[in-house]
């Protein structure tokens, strides 16, 4: 395998392999271009087998020239089978959930992180930076300490206080702005134009971008080198949803698995829907919105690859779809209910656009379906405030007894 050049996803103009992010032609955004020919998928695959309990295992399908390591390195997070889930919903399907909470910093970002951070070592800058709803704050505060690298990270600063607490701990220089994330994301682009700075989801996106394809790698090897029939996947600015279809793509063409890509089923919180909406009103490109919804890790209103998500949720057959914030916390009681994991709100809502699906009778009993769950429920505690109560008594067993009113048997 080699790594190429950057090639512009809209007119194909190539650059070559350094900070740049979108096409100085056209202005679309950039892509990391791969030689995969001459490849064995005999080889690749015992070479991957051989490889680190971790992402860097998929190393030959990601942008570097070396090899990357990182000392935190994230990846193989549990796929597990949901039976009780899928009762719950009426649903025949095989049901499988992937974890990824499961990872350093709970979230998936950590994937994406790893890649951009270990990126940025290779190019030679000793700051990295992000815009980030949440988890990727985590990430980048977490492995640029890990790496020994100085950061900064630009928050909305109404962000929940276990997101900005699980950042600031890193000794990270934190920024909250007093602005949406699209404020945020503004400002970090005027910023990555005047320091010399990388900000791993503005000047180095079309790497860290593909940390997140080590999750359809990761889903292929754990069900037996086979693809699931449909996903589910929340979407912010779409990212981790069209690299998925990249990851699966990349290895139907090489031959390391066989069959077909997965129907794709989006999730968004209707309080900040842009892609949603653009796949129900039938659009091609999204109208930006402004986030209202506790899903505040998935509340971007102008997301950068939202036209790219409409399209891949189009043409596999699936679609995108959105749920209230009510439906977000019954999504996470549900998944903690039948499965014993607690997720965070993106997770919720992911869960929650499952839950329609069975209701419409989408999911049928022949098929496959991995939902992917982000991340972590201790992150977003506000959102199971008050879905249950605690049963408060002295500590005798009269107390007990009158609270549970059960007759007791000796
Ligand atoms: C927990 C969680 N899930 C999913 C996403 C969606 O990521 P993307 O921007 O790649 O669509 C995010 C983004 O911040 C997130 O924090
Ligand atoms: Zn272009």
């Amino acid at each position: 395998m080699s790594i190429e050049n950057l090639k512009c996803k809209e007119c194909g103009s190539t650059y070559e392999l350094g900070a740049s992010y979108f096409c100085e032609n056209c202005f679309g955004p950039l892509e990391v271009n791969y030689d995969f020919s001459g490849l064995d998928p005999h080889e690749v695959k015992r070479q991957i087998q051989a490889g680190s309990q971790g992402i860097w295992r998929y190393s030959d399908f990601l942008p570097f020239e070396g090899r990357p390591g990182d000392p935190l390195e994230p990846g193989l997070t549990p796929l597990l089978r949901a039976d009780r889930l899928a009762e719950r919903l009426g649903i025949e399907a095989e049901l499988w959930l992937k974890n990824d909470a499961a990872n350093p910093t709970h979230s998936f970002k950590d994937r994406v992180v790893a890649v951009a951070v270990a990126k940025a070592q290779e190019l030679g800058f000793d700051t990295v930076a992000c815009a980030s709803t949440g988890n990727l704050a985590n990430a980048v505060a977490a492995h640029a300490a890990a790496a020994g690298l100085a950061s900064y990270v630009f928050v909305p600063a109404n962000l929940e206080e276990q997101k900005l607490l699980a950042t600031g701990v890193y000794g990270t220089n934190l920024v909250g702005v007093r602005g949406n994330y699209d404020d945020v994301n503004r400002l970090c682009t005027q910023l990555a134009e005047t320091r010399p700075w990388a900000f791993v989801n503005v000047n180095l996106r079309p790497y860290y971008a593909e940390g997140s394809k080590t999750l359809a790698y990761e889903t292929a090897e754990q069900l037996g080198w086979e693809l699931p029939d449909r996903v589910v996947c929340p979407i912010a600015s779409g990212s981790l949803f069209t690299k998925l279809g990249r990851g699966f793509q990349e290895w139907l063409d090489l031959g390391l698995v066989s069959g077909k890509q997965p129907v794709f089923n989006g999730a968004q919180a209707e309080g900040c829907s842009p892609v949603a909406t653009a796949f129900a009103e039938g659009w091609d490109v999204c109208k930006p919105q402004k986030p209202e919804t506790i899903a505040k890790s998935l509340a971007i209103g102008d997301p950068a690859d939202g036209p790219y998500a409409v399209e891949q949720a189009r043409s596999s057959g699936g679609g995108i779809d959105a749920v209230t914030d009510q439906e977000i916390r019954e999504g996470i009681k549900l998944l903690a209910e039948t499965t014993g994991i607690f997720t965070e709100t993106a997770g919720g809502v992911t869960v929650g656009v499952l839950k329609k699906l069975a209701e419409r009778g989408e999911l049928a009993a022949d098929e496959r379906v991995v939902v992917y769950l982000t991340g972590e429920g201790l992150k977003t505690l506000d959102a199971t405030r008050d879905t249950f109560q605690m049963h408060e008594i002295d500590p005798n067993l009269d107390s007990f007894e009158a609270e549970f009113r059960r007759e007791v048997s000796v």
